[in-house]
């Protein structure tokens, strides 16, 4: 077995793991670990824009952008984190256009600035409890802002020199004692098992939407990260919190920006009503994604949807009345995958759209410098850091506005590299346990062997199928319940598992049924902490109780394995300037 000695990794180079790197001073070596081609990760897939109250093009502040995004979490983000994410915002913002970052711009040449669901500013700026009205907040790159962001980052990293072991896929963290002392990865080109020592490791894997059949999620979309942790003994942050993006192109899910509404286009139903008007009459198509999502579904319900060839349903998203130049300058991706996929020509006719799996708001929990804490206190593992989608800070509560996960990423991705740099300076490495790839190579050993009867490809259809059906925008207690008996016999039959490719070259069996386990691993929590939280907040929309609770439930879920099974333990929310209210667009 190869083994390495790198003083950091960091799992993923999507936004969060390639900005950790950047931090990482000469004289330290500093290795990321992807599973794909590092400009493949899923931040390359946000489109829209990333989050900062530069007022560019209308007044705006930092402290609206903060309270717009505890307002949009549902008051249940921290605001100690969210304060640090939304002051940051700007610098972030300049700091990736001296990188390179080609923003667009203003006819003045100003980075150019739109409007997003939820995102705020009172109509009398010098009354903070005027009316509040959509502000244009988030800086583009067109409709392709995640892809020109990661490629920017991505050339800074060649730049700085920092190693790339790429296509390879990290199956375990090594403990050595409290501390985290490496990871062990698989080649997939070769299915050859490494050991990486390290003294300190950040995840930045990203998020899990493949847990579910319609997502916006890229095939990687795993879950590995909340896996590994959950694997170890280590808690899963807020898991009931999924959101679903309410304009996924209908049967594919691929995300269809919002800044398609940001821009002006308007959701209608079958009778060609522009619905949004009674759900949210202030900010109508931009309030934010949990509140459009279930107006959506509830327009379907009603019998306000269209029926689709294979009989599932969707509303419409109309851009025709948008100028020519709005569309193939502002928006030419999306209006692009509605005449690839669906060949409907969005300049002429409503591109037929439904909610899609998008982000997760839970995660693994960190302090605001990404360290990795283990309880209700907070108490830090050693070594262990995350950030970006599969960290939960917890900035996005129990829904995240549009546009914060890029700025999410860059923010605290910067602030856990700072603490990585200054940890290693004063650590050494923790030792290696002598099992520390056992896990691993039993795992391998035990599916690329087994004649057992389940096929990988059938068991994650039934998982996906059955979570958006019982764990998607509406939920109660029956669903979740069943769906509590479904996942540990779904976990049963994973241990009957064989795949036909017996062989070690990129054996895309082997990896689909490792990252199996880790959709698995990933459901649990999200199932159980639905099934406990007995309230609605957010994107978590319990029927049987309809209303949001803070005298009960105004605190995060910590969600950990015990003896094999999910148990359950509550941490407080951080409320510093904004009191709960009632949450109204
Ligand atoms: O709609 C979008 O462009 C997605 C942005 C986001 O998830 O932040």
């Amino acid at each position: 077995m190869i083994t390495h000695q790198y003083d950091v990794l960091i799992v993923g180079a999507g936004g969060a793991g390639l900005r950790a790197a950047l931090e990482i001073p000469e004289g330290f070596s500093c290795a990321v670990l992807s599973k794909v081609f590092p400009t493949r990760s899923h931040t390359g897939a946000a489109q829209g824009g990333i989050g900062a109250a530069l007022g560019n093009e209308e007044e705006d502040s930092w402290e609206w952008h903060m309270f717009d995004t505890v307002k949009g979490s549902d008051y249940l983000g921290d605001q100690e984190a969210i304060e640090i994410m939304t002051k940051d915002a700007s610098r972030a913002i300049i700091e990736l256009e001296h990188m390179g970052m080609p923003f667009s711009r203003t006819p003045e040449g100003k980075i150019a600035q739109r409007r997003f669901g939820g995102h705020t500013r009172p109509e009398d700026p010098s009354d903070p409890d005027s009316k509040h009205i959509a502000v244009k907040r988030s800086c583009y790159s067109a409709d392709r802002t995640g892809h020109v962001m990661l490629h920017t980052l991505y050339e800074n990293c060649i730049k700085q020199k920092v190693h790339f072991f790429s296509e390879f896929y990290v199956t375990d963290l090594i403990m050595s004692g409290n501390v985290c002392a490496g990871i062990v990865a698989m080649d997939i080109a070769t299915s050859e098992v490494h050991i990486f020592h390290a003294k300190a490791v950040m995840l930045a894997t990203g998020g899990y939407g493949r847990v579910f059949r319609i997502t916006s999620n890229a095939h990687a979309g795993t879950g590995d990260g909340f896996s590994l942790v959950y694997n170890n003994g280590l808690p899963l942050q807020d898991m009931e919190f999924v959101q679903f993006h309410p304009t996924g192109l209908w049967k594919l899910g691929i995300l269809i920006s919002e800044a398609a509404r940001g821009e002006g286009g308007i959701l209608l139903n079958n009778k060609g009503e522009r619905f949004m008007e009674r759900y949210a009459p202030t900010v109508k198509d931009l309030a934010p994604r949990d509140m459009v999502s279930r107006a959506i579904l509830t327009e379907i319900r009603e019998g306000r949807g269209f029926k689709g060839s294979d009989g599932t349903y969707y509303v419409h998203l109309d851009v025709s009345h948008l100028p020519k130049e709005v569309i193939d300058d502002k928006l030419p991706e999306i209006t692009g995958f509605a005449r690839t996929y669906l060949g409907v020509e969005p300049t002429k006719e409503p591109i037929p759209i439904q909610p899609t799996a998008h982000y997760a708001m839970g995660g693994i929990p960190t302090t605001p410098d990404a360290e990795v804490t283990k309880d209700k206190k907070n108490t830090k593992v050693a070594g262990l850091y995350a950030a970006g989608e599969a960290a939960c800070v917890s900035v996005h509560g129990a829904n995240r506005l549009g546009t914060n996960s890029l700025l999410d990423l860059i923010v605290f991705g910067r602030r856990g590299g700072k603490a990585i740099a200054e940890f290693i300076k004063n650590t050494d490495f923790a030792p290696l346990p002598a099992d520390a790839a056992e896990r691993t190579l039993s795992k391998i050993d035990k599916v690329m062997n087994s004649k057992g009867s389940e096929k990988v490809g059938a068991l994650r259809t039934e998982l996906q199928e059955k979570m958006m059906e019982k764990v998607g925008i509406f939920r109660n207690e029956s669903d979740l319940k069943e769906m509590t008996s479904e996942i540990k016999s779904l976990r049963e039959r994973y241990q009957n598992i064989a795949i036909d490719d017996k062989g070690k070259t990129f054996n895309t069996d082997l990896i689909e049924a490792i990252e199996l386990g880790s959709l698995l691993d990933t459901a649990e929590p999200i199932i159980y902490g639905a099934l406990v939280r007995q309230e609605s907040r957010g994107a978590h929309s319990r029927e049987d109780f309809p209303n949001r609770d803070d005298k009960n439930w105004l605190k995060h879920t910590l969600i950990f394995k015990k003896d094999g099974t999910p148990k359950v333990d509550y941490k407080t929310v951080s409320i510093t300037r904004f009191q709960p209210k009632e949450r109204k667009y």
